[in-house]
């Protein structure tokens, strides 16, 4: 069959990397008999530096044209060391996020036998942990209302959600929960936020609805110790925006490097499958990256955009066999 994939490097890494990723999928298509059209588009600090825009119309379009989107990486120390900049490589990535109506974020978490060494945490309480975070991607803090005062001295950050956006996130964990080991942690800080009482009580409607998964919730703060003290005890987590993004980096040390985990996009729109970790500046252009994440990101789109089940299936296979060193 014939597919079309967007290919947004982006910075630092994210080509070298993609590079690799690609050169999977080919292999694939001659294997299973494909045609994958690749097409580059433009993004992040690169695409700053060519038309100062981190994620212009014409990659939109793309993007939108696409059976699916391969993305690499953005970011520039540049941009990290000038809070002042207007146009930062970061809102490319949320604009694609926000046009791409990608409400959900799905970062699976498991462990890597051949690498479990490499993790801070003792070999006994991480191995065997596998679960999923399944964090809200298009609203909350992110995208509320943001300002400063005149005289500069004080900023705000809003954090707004409606109930159709809680419901259709909290759905897609319920739906996770039952292909998997039937149980959902809903993450949140309902003793605090009103935002979070509003999740909760939307999750509790939903509830019984899914009388066969186990539902639990958890405040935010317990939720990010008891994931680094009982990591095997989580099966699906699903939780806001920004909780999500703080979380499932915390998660991604259980299996020993943030070099390994891929994640994808999904919602509206096409779908955006992309490594985890960020664009590693100090790395880019030396051929030291692992672009494991990237080629598992790649084993996702499969799956999740093209239903190409034994092909996804086949690059998990070999990754895993390198994993446990044959
Ligand atoms: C991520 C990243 C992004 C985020 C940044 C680069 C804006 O940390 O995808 O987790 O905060 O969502
Ligand atoms: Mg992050």
């Amino acid at each position: 069959m014939d597919f079309k994939i967007a290919v947004l490097k982006g910075d630092g890494i994210g080509p070298e990397i993609v590079d690799q990723a690609i050169k999977v999928l080919k292999a694939i298509g001659t294997k299973f008999n494909h045609n994958f059209e690749f097409t580059e588009g433009i993004t992040g600090a690169s695409a700053i530096n060519k038309v100062g825009d981190p994620y212009p119309e014409e990659t939109h379009q793309l993007c939108m044209e696409s059976d699916a989107v391969l993305f690499g990486a953005i970011g520039d120390p540049k941009y990290d060391n000038d809070p002042k900049a207007k146009v930062r490589p970061e809102q490319g990535l949320l604009r694609m996020r926000k046009r791409l109506g990608l409400y959900a974020n799905i970062r699976p978490v498991t462990t890597f036998p051949s690498l479990i060494h490499k993790s801070p945490l003792r070999r006994d309480l991480v191995e065997g942990a596998d679960f999923v975070v399944i964090r809200e991607l298009t609203g909350g803090i992110y995208f509320g209302e943001k300002g400063r005062s005149e005289d500069l001295n004080m900023a705000f950050d809003n954090c707004v959600y409606t109930r159709p956006e809680v419901e259709r996130i909290l759905e897609l964990g319920f739906e996770y929960a039952a292909k998997r080991d039937k149980r959902l942690t809903v993450v949140d800080k309902a003793n605090v936020l009103a935002t979070s009482r509003l999740w909760r009580e939307i999750a509790q409607e939903m509830a019984p609805k899914h009388p066969e998964i186990e539902v639990d919730y958890m405040f935010v703060d317990n939720a990010a110790m008891q994931i680094i003290q009982w990591p095997k005890k989580f099966d699906v987590m699903v939780t806001e925006n920004m909780f999500g993004d703080i979380l499932s980096d915390e998660a991604s040390v259980i299996t020993g490097s943030l070099g390994l985990l891929p994640s994808a996009s999904v919602g509206i729109h096409t779908s955006v499958f992309e490594p985890i970790h960020g664009s590693y500046p100090q790395a880019a252009g030396k051929n030291i990256a692992n672009p494991v994440a990237t080629i598992l990101s790649a084993a996702m789109l499969l799956e999740l955009s093209l239903n190409l089940m034994d092909e996804a299936k086949a690059i998990r296979d070999v990754v895993e066999d390198r994993r446990r060193g044959n």
